[in-house]
């Protein structure tokens, strides 16, 4: 019987296969009382920090509209606060616990996340670092699930930056819950060396094998998700979208890419996405840099084997299911 109640939710690798799969299932009998319109108000009365060091959309909303369907309090903490600035996270760590029941982190090293997990006395819940992304995980294997009906044996290609937070993530979520994973970007964007090492570790228990390939239509074979990510991350500088492009326009996820896969592939990104110039930032990075898309077209965004929106809403149902858990 899996038993989370006060663990930190900080990285995949803290957790086994059964805890994991524990938490999808259970995001999706959350899912299912909510569509239902049964009420889980099941930790009423408690409250939670919500740090947020980087922007957010789904995150923040998420963790937001999930405190209050299970009945409890959320209070947002970005600019204005002290964290990091005038008190440290330790210091942080010890405030927030002596007045909320668990506290969210988004921000830069993952060693942050750590720290303030180390001094807190209530769970501490990684909502993105630099290294990982870990409730992202969660929603993207929920919606795998619900779209295949299973996770084992699915061919999992992540095409451009897998050396990020979503690239490290992924690769640890496959080789855990057994899907066959693949990176596909030029050899410096693979991840680091010891992750691989710790992830093949893994895959040789759950049976999952991992490649590291340069040739996006070799990687693509046989596919049944194409994932991909922004090419630039939150926090890097704005000088290297150039080298970006130049290193990663072979890896943009686009019709002839998704033609070349498995004839039920699906198409998969955490979002946000530079899909278009439809916002201000996307035509402004598009006229800077002469390109109609960056690391996906519009036409394999909008299209039926998108399911990038399923994707979105888990993540409010996956981290609900986080914090139900633990709590
Ligand atoms: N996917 C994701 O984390 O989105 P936000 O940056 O909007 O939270
Ligand atoms: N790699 C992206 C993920 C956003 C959800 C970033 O860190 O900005």
């Amino acid at each position: 019987m899996v038993n989370l109640k006060g663990r930190d939710f900080l990285k995949l690798l803290d957790f086994t296969s059964e805890e994991i799969e524990y938490l999808i299932d259970y995001a999706a009998e959350l899912k299912a009382q909510k569509k239902a319109g049964q009420k889980h108000r099941i930790h009423e009365g408690k409250n939670v920090a919500l740090i947020f060091e980087k922007t957010s959309t789904r995150t923040r909303c998420s963790f937001e509209v999930a405190a209050s369907d299970l009945g409890m309090g959320s209070t947002y903490l970005a600019e204005g606060s002290q964290i990091g600035k005038k008190e440290s996270i330790a210091d942080t760590a010890r405030v927030l616990s002596s007045m909320f029941d668990g506290i969210e982190y988004r921000g830069y090293g993952q060693e942050i996340v750590e720290e303030l997990a180390k001094y807190s006395s209530v769970p501490v819940w990684n909502g993105l670092t630099n290294e990982f992304h870990p409730t992202q995980i969660l929603a993207d294997f929920l919606t795998i699930k619900e779209h295949f009906g299973y996770l084992k044996g699915i061919n999992f290609v992540y095409m451009g930056d897998a050396r990020y937070n979503m690239g490290n993530s992924l690769m640890v979520g496959c080789a855990k819950m057994g899907l066959n994973f693949t990176a596909c970007a030029p050899k410096k964007y693979f991840p680091d060396e010891k992750l691989i090492a710790e992830c093949e570790k893994i895959a040789a228990q759950t049976g999952s094998k991992l490649s590291f390939i340069e040739n996006p239509m070799e990687a693509v074979k046989n596919a049944n998700v194409i994932y991909t990510d922004v090419w630039v991350s939150m926090g890097e500088p704005i000088e290297v979208w150039q080298e970006r492009i130049d290193d990663l326009a072979p890896y943009q996820v686009n019709k002839p890419l998704m033609d070349a896969a498995d004839e039920n592939c699906v198409f998969m990104h955490c979002l946000p996405a530079y899909h278009d110039h439809k916002t201000a930032v996307g035509k402004e990075m598009g006229e800077k840099f002469n390109r109609e898309a960056m690391e996906v077209t519009d036409e394999v965004f909008e299209s039926e084997k998108s399911i990038v929106f399923q994707e979105a809403e888990n993540r409010m149902h996956t981290i609900k299911a986080v914090m139900a858990a633990t709590l």
